[in-house]
């Protein structure tokens, strides 16, 4: 086996958005990697410089890696403990099906079939998000497992990139966590991060119970950051007040910050939702619920931003949503991104449909992925498209190409111009001066003929 600029073999278990990031950053930065996945059909397109997801500036990357040498793909999990010295795991660790615990079969199926196979000293990093005390468990595991005894030794390193930003997020982390359980352990870690920490990502090395801790409770921290702004939202509502103003006066104070603080639709996707309920049930059954039990509050208000948003389009709509015709703009969870695991625009279509109305969505990546998930919808090829004809329009996922969309374009289209921003992203005078009936949750109703009322000058500079 060739040797490496940085001197290190490194494998990466698991090729979905995380590994498969993971895997193209390690080998720009010089390593030579292998990825593993058990996905025969996955491991051919990789290899093939496709990537089988969106996710910007990773497919180049991918390209590069491959077209070096330096990194390339297998099912053998054989081939993966003979090439690696350090191997990582970045397998998924959904919600399970019949509870909101995490299922942990992928990572105890890794360490299964790997742990027999290590012959020779190396250290296992796991990457994923988990309940505190697996690693302490699959350390253990891999020990009774492993030939080469304790010299297969277990570290975590949680992974705190963000879904459309993975490939900065991975080069240059604001921090990494190395959870160990030796010196050597942590010098290895700080071998393979050479790189990000020369760049001046901080580094933090502790236990493995604080390494497993700091990627739940960050996640939970966001979602709450998320959930109290929305539950201010129901009370802006309620009040006749404006959350949006609300917001850039909150985030303006430096202690609170304007970050995760964008009220709306709320959040969704692969980690936050599943996070804060894996982590809940994990405190609850080491008896300390109570500690976290503000958690429940943070996913009901969450659940609640889609049930309000149907609410909202029901009122554009007219009292009733049989019979309307409702455009959709955004399936993804987020922007620039296809994921739509537990989508809030994607819910929210859905349950439109379900009350009567002829949904058509369009989304720039996800349509393909939301066809799948939901046959029931309209698909469009365009935004314009999605709109032509609507009774309400409904923007849920922020992607530039519809917060930069020219409201009069869409106004042609349209059967009625009556726009529910979702994710308050869209400029709202704009809209109201193209004689649109804007709406969003927790902001006060403004028809397209109202005058700007004093919150537009206080909203000027909110930076949201
Ligand atoms: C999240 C965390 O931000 C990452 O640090 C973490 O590594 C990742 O989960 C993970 O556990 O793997 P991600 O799920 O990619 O990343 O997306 P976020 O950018 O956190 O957005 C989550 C949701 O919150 C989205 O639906 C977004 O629309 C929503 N959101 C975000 C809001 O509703 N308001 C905001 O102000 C910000």
């Amino acid at each position: 086996m060739s040797g490496t600029a940085a001197g290190l073999r490194l494998t990466v278990l698991g090729a979905g958005y995380l590994g498969v990031a993971h895997a193209a950053c390690l080998a720009e930065l010089g390593f030579d990697v292998l990825g593993v996945d058990t996905d025969a059909g996955r491991v051919s397109a990789l290899s093939a410089g496709n990537l089988p997801f969106f996710e910007p500036r990773l497919e180049p990357l991918l390209r590069r890696g491959l077209e070096s040498g330096r990194l390339r793909f297998t099912t053998s999990y054989a081939e993966a403990a003979r090439f690696g010295e350090v191997h990582f795991m970045c397998v998924g660790t959904p919600q399970r099906a019949d509870s909101p615990e995490a299922d942990l079969s992928q990572l105890e199926a890794c360490v299964s079939a790997l742990g027999p196979l290590l012959e020779v000293p190396c250290l296992v990093v796991g990457k994923s998000t988990v309940p505190v005390g697996t690693a302490a468990a699959l350390a253990g595991k891999l020990a009774r497992l492993a030939p080469a005894g304790p010299a297969a030794e277990l570290a975590w390193n949680p992974e705190f990139l963000r879904e459309g930003h993975a490939v900065d997020d991975t080069l240059r982390p604001d921090r990494i966590v190395a959870g160990v359980q030796s010196r050597h352990a942590e010098a290895v870690l700080r071998r393979v991060y050479a790189a990000p920490l020369a760049a001046g990502s901080q580094f933090f090395v502790t236990d493995l119970a604080t390494a497993e801790l700091a990627k739940a409770a960050a996640n939970s921290f966001l979602a709450t950051k998320i959930s109290f702004i929305n539950a201010m939202s129901e009370l802006c509502g309620a009040a006749g007040a404006d959350v949006a103003v609300l917001a850039g006066i909150l985030g303006a104070d430096p202690r609170i910050g304007g970050a995760f603080l964008r009220p709306g639709l709320g959040f969704g996707g692969g980690c936050l939702p599943k996070d804060i309920r894996a982590f809940l049930a994990s405190a609850d059954q080491a008896g300390t619920g109570e500690s976290l039990a503000f958690l429940r509050e943070v996913d009901a208000i969450n659940t609640r931003c889609r049930a309000r948003m149907v609410d909202l389009a029901r009122d554009l709509a007219g009292g009733s949503l049989a019979g309307t015709v409702i455009g959709v703009l955004g399936a993804a969870f987020k922007p620039d991104s296809d994921d739509i695991r537990d989508s809030p625009a994607l819910d929210v279509a859905a349950a439109l449909h379900d009350l009567g109305a002829r949904v058509t969505v369009y989304d720039p990546v996800a349509l393909d992925k939301a066809r799948q998930a939901h046959p029931e919808l309209g698909y469009a090829g365009s935004a314009v498209e999605a709109a032509a004809d609507a009774d309400v329009l409904l923007l849920l996922t922020e992607w530039r190409e519809f917060t930069e969309a020219d409201p009069e374009i869409l106004g042609k289209v349209v059967a009625r111009r009556n726009i529910a921003d979702g994710r308050n992203a869209l400029d709202e005078e704009a809209w109201l001066r193209a004689g649109w009936d804007y709406r969003a949750l927790g902001r006060p109703y403004r028809a397209a003929t109202s005058q700007p009322g004093p919150e537009l000058f206080a909203r000027a500079d909110r930076g949201i």
